[in-house]
Formats: C-alpha cells, sequence, structure tokens
C-alpha cells in the first residue's frame, strides 16, 4: 500500500505499565485503530480520533469483533525439545536423562535442526507468540540453524547455544574454552543481526564445570548487551546436587552470583525454590524470573511464589518451557499460572497476565519501547484475538460484562484457535485457517 502504510480497525488492547504496581498501567480502545508504517508502530488509539491521521490512499481494514494485543513473549522455550513435549517422566532429572539428551542428541545435524525450527516457528505463531528466548542444544549448528529460519521470516527471536561441559552424556559436552569460543562467534554472527539477539546459555549449574561458569561471566561481561539465561531452582533434587557440586555457595542462585551473571538481560528460568536472599538479588540486579507453570506442574517441580516475589518486587516474565511445558500457548500458559498463584493465595487480574505475556516480558528483557505494547515506534508485532474462536468461548464472551472479564475468559478458555491472525513487523505471518487475511 502507499509509503508501506496499513491500518487495522479492532477492539485494541495494551500495556504503558505494570498494573500490579502502577496505575492507569492499560489503554482500552473499544472501537480502535491500529496503524503501522515500515513495519513499526505509527499511533494506537481510537478509533474516531485517529482515523483522519490514516495517509491517503490507504485503505481500513475492518476486523471489528476482534481484541488486537501486541504479540506474546515466551521467555523461557526449548525449540530441539518440540518432538518430544508430553514425554512421561517421575521429575525433572530422570525427565532430562530418557528424553531430553537423546532428543537434543539430534541436533548435531543442522537439517534436521532447521526442519525442527520450522515447525517451531509455526507453532510458535499459530499461538500468537512473536517473541521467544530459545535453548537450542549445544551444537552450534543448532543456533545456525535456528537464527536462519528466524531471520527468514524477520522475527525478533533471542536463541543462544547450551553451554555444558560436565555431568551429561559424552555425545552432548562441549568443553570449558570451546563453547565459549563458539558462542562468541555465534555473537559476532548473530547478536543484532537484523531482529536476532544472542543469549549466552549455561544450561544450569549442575552441567557447567566452575571453571566454564567464570568463562561465562566473563563474556556477559564483555557483551553487555548480549542475553544471558539459565535454569535456577526448579527442583528439590536438582536443588540438592547443587549443594553437593557447589558447598561453599549460600545458596544454588548465588553459584551464577558468584561467577557475575545477574545483570540487565539475565533469565532465570523456574527460580520456585528461592529464598528472600536471592530474590533481593534479583531485584539488586534486575535479573527476571521466568515463570514457567505447564512444565512446573507437568514435572511436579513445584509452586512459583507469587507473594514472596511480589513483596521483593523480583523482576517477572512469563514462559511455556516447551518441552518441560505441556502447551505452546501464552493464554493457556495463563490459564495455569492463574492457578499456581490461586494456590500461593495470590490472586492474579487477567489484566496482570496479559502485562505478563506482553509489555513485561519486554520489560524483564530491557527490550521496552522495541517490543511488548504499541508505542509509536515499536516494532508492530500483534496478534489478532478472535472471541468467537470456538462455540464456547463465544457463548461465554457474549455474556461479557467488563474487558477483565473477557480478557479472563481468553485466559482460562483460549489457546491456538483463539488466534486469528498474528503480524510481526507489520507483515502477516500466521492467519488461522477459514480467517479473512
Ligand atoms: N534444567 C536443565 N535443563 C533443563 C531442561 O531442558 N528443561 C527444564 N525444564 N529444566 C532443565
Ligand atoms: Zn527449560
Amino acid at each position: 500500500s502507499p509509503q508501506d502504510c496499513q491500518a487495522y480497525r479492532a477492539s485494541i488492547l495494551h500495556f504503558t505499565a505494570d498494573p500490579a504496581f502502577e496505575e492507569r498501567a492499560h489503554a482500552w480502545h473499544e472501537d480502535g485503530l491500529l496503524i503501522v508504517r515500515e513495519g513499526r508502530v505509527l499511533a494506537a488509539g481510537d478509533y474516531a480520533v485517529l482515523r483522519a491521521s490514516v495517509p491517503e490512499g490507504v485503505s481500513i481494514e475492518d476486523h471489528r469483533g476482534r481484541l488486537i494485543v501486541p504479540g506474546f513473549i515466551d521467555t523461557h522455550i526449548h525449540y530441539p525439545q518440540t518432538d518430544m513435549i508430553a514425554s512421561p517422566a517421575p521429575g525433572l532429572l530422570p525427565w532430562l536423562e530418557t528424553y531430553t539428551f537423546p532428543t537434543e542428541r539430534k541436533f548435531l545435524d543442522e537439517e534436521h535442526a532447521a526442519e525442527v525450527a520450522r515447525f517451531f516457528l509455526d507453532e510458535l505463531l499459530r499461538c500468537g507468540t512473536t517473541t521467544a528466548m530459545v535453548y537450542c542444544t549445544v551444537h552450534p549448528s543448532s543456533v545456525n540453524a535456528f537464527f536462519a529460519e528466524s531471520e527468514k521470516r524477520n522475527l525478533r527471536m533471542v536463541a543462544g547455544k547450551i553451554l555444558m561441559d560436565r555431568n551429561c552424556p559424552e555425545f552432548l559436552r562441549d568443553t570449558a574454552e570451546g563453547g565459549i569460543r563458539e558462542s562468541e562467534e555465534l555473537i559476532k554472527k548473530w547478536h543484532n543481526n537484523g531482529r536476532q539477539l544472542y543469549a549466552i546459555t549455561p544450561r544450569f549449574a549442575p552441567t557447567s564445570t566452575e571453571k566454564q561458569l567464570r568463562l561465562a561471566g566473563e563474556l556477559a561481561r564483555e557483551y553487555p548487551d548480549t542475553f544471558l539465561q539459565t535454569h535456577v531452582a526448579e527442583n528439590t533434587d536438582e536443588v540438592a546436587w547443587v549443594k553437593s557440586l557447589f558447598p561453599e555457595s549460600r545458596s544454588y542462585l548465588d553459584v551464577y552470583d558468584h561467577y557475575g551473571m545477574m545483570r540487565p538481560r539475565a533469565m532465570y528460568a523456574h527460580c520456585i525454590w528461592l529464598d528472600d536472599a536471592d530474590r533481593r538479588r534479583m531485584r539488586e540486579t534486575a535479573s527476571a524470573a521466568s515463570i514457567c507453570p505447564t512444565s512446573n506442574l507437568f514435572l511436579g517441580s513445584g509452586l512459583f511464589d507469587f507473594a514472596k516475589a511480589d513483596a521483593m518486587q523480583v523482576p517477572m516474565a512469563l514462559a511455556t518451557d516447551v518441552g518441560g511445558g505441556t502447551s505452546f500457548s501464552m493464554l493457556q500458559t495463563m490459564n495455569e499460572v492463574y492457578k499456581v498463584a490461586r494456590l500461593g493465595g495470590t490472586y492474579l487480574p487477567a489484566l496482570r497476565m496479559f502485562h505478563m505475556a506482553t509489555l513485561g516480558g519486554a520489560r524483564s528483557m530491557q527490550l521496552e519501547g522495541t517490543i511488548g505494547n504499541f508505542a509509536p515506534g515499536a516494532e508492530a508485532d500483534f496478534v489478532m484475538l478472535d472471541p468467537k474462536a470456538t462455540p464456547l468461548l463465544a457463548r461465554r464472551t457474549g455474556r461479557c460484562e467488563s474487558l477483565e472479564e473477557l480478557l479472563f475468559a481468553f485466559a482460562l478458555l483460549g489457546d491456538d484457535r483463539a488466534v486469528a491472525s498474528t503480524y510481526s513487523a507489520g507483515r502477516q505471518v500466521h492467519a488461522r485457517a477459514g480467517q479473512q487475511a
């Protein structure tokens, strides 16, 4: 269209602040207009106000009846585990041994990796997820295959090569220096290459030597705008293992702290078995907790403690953790996190859950202004939700009397079927079968 500009009329919801802690956190336009130019947000607001700003010659696409929200952000997911989702095991450590390691072995083959990456990205987009923090495997080929596919689609993705030089099968092992060297080469090749961003990715403390952890911390200091991702305090057996491997450390999280791995853009998955001193360090260092409810319930790992995390204002984000997680859908992830919070005595309004899955994720990654909401100039990554996607959703949303009720229905009843279409950098990257463009 003229000037590479598009305009979409629909209901619009996005956030400018965190509804759990700040006033006037969301913007809601029941009859809204989203104007996109050259892949970025030009404006989002009321149709009646903005329609005059639509450039001449640009026709307004009419999507009334749908809800536009920013693309979902999944802050922790393993693309190589796609093919082993829903694999049974009695807990994290046997699950890793029985399913994860043999599955990840196959990613030495770049063609296999590329095929899985294509399916994985298709599935994310079907679910409305436009940005994810992704674990590859120990093989650099797995990273190259993933980023090549993401770059082809011009998606905003974060990913990295797993670092793992002990306590794992020989066929998945790197070395302390070799793994760091490969990571640095991948940073130079992919970080800020188009929309691709690199995450330094020690799998978790038990599978790295002290030397590898030290070098990972040094690499993170050398490249301060890269991301860093790992697992912490997911499972009590794992916590006990870490205590035996690192007897001098005050806590599991303290192992990472000791090696300089707590900093902005560090994403710690799970954070279930932390104490208040750990939580204070999360807040002080602007490290974020990535909450993975479907995984934690599936593997029986435990319940994330919202009351304690809120009391310490720990930076928080939401994630699927596929293949430990059981759904690619951030809506299904909201459904589960709602119940996890309830069991711990915390009530999560749907507005807060939608914030966590959008702007909250972006903030936890220091990407506010780039993704996560419709601030002018932000990348136009967004989703159109269909309140009539299923007979039950249609029946329930037809009776909603508030925005909160509508969002709650999407969170509790929604999944990939509720996502009519997905856009990345202004371009449609998914449309549900039977939906208009
Ligand atoms: N801890 C170390 N590796 C993994 C993994 O692949 N999945 C999960 N859920 N936890 C881990
Ligand atoms: Zn994980």
